[in-house]
């Protein structure tokens, strides 16, 4: 399947460009068609701009009604013929019309082994922090299918990591982006090579 890929990312952009590194090599065939963002100051709009990839603020700034909103959203995913979106680090909910629009290809990478530590909250340092205080083993992460509730959809690919003895909430939050950067990518190989069937 030849993926035309739509990155949503509200922050960092770490893992988007983990993506866009594979297909500048050449590990990747797929394409970077559209980037969206609803913060205008991200690092991942930086990101974005410098590989060339039409990038676009969209929010409730530029938009103050949802409907024009959603449907400028939907105009340019046509527009560019994305067929898949890549969600890296994006902090809105996608409304279920736009994930309805992509025949649900709408992909999340979670940094925790779903389903547990996921749901509203789960969000950033908030996750390690539970994973440490739970007494884990193991942590990791996980893409997902995005449905209309939060880290609920299909699990895709998971990559796991010891939890070391003394890791702080922040130390396994770093050792952890490093495998999502991994694990991304790998995924949409799979699905590329449909081995992975969404
Ligand atoms: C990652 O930890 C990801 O799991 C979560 O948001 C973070 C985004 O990081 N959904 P970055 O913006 O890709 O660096």
């Amino acid at each position: 399947m030849q993926l035309n890929i739509a990155f949503f990312a509200s922050h960092g952009g770490s893992n988007m460009q983990a993506i866009l590194d594979n297909i500048f090599h050449g590990r990747l065939k797929a394409n970077a068609s559209l980037f969206i963002t609803n913060n205008s100051n991200s690092l991942a709009l930086e990101r974005a701009k410098s590989a060339n990839i039409p990038s676009y603020h969209i929010s409730s700034k530029t938009h103050s009604n949802d409907d024009n909103r959603i449907e400028h959203t939907i105009e340019l995913l046509d527009k560019y013929n994305c067929n898949i979106i890549v969600l890296a680090g994006y902090m809105k909910i996608l409304e279920p019309k736009i994930i309805r629009h992509l025949n649900n290809r709408v992909l999340n990478i979670h940094p925790a082994l779903l389903p547990k530590f996921g749901g509203e909250g789960m969000f950033g340092m908030n996750v390690h922090r539970s994973v440490i205080e739970h007494g884990e083993k193991f942590s990791g992460a996980t893409v997902h299918i995005v449905d209309e509730v939060y880290d609920n959809g299909k699990i895709l690919n998971q990559m796991s990591i010891n939890i070391l003895e003394n890791d702080t909430a922040e130390s396994l939050a770093g050792r952890v982006l490093k495998i999502e950067h991994i694990l991304y990518s790998d995924t949409l190989k799979k699905i590329e090579n449909s081995r992975i069937l969404i």
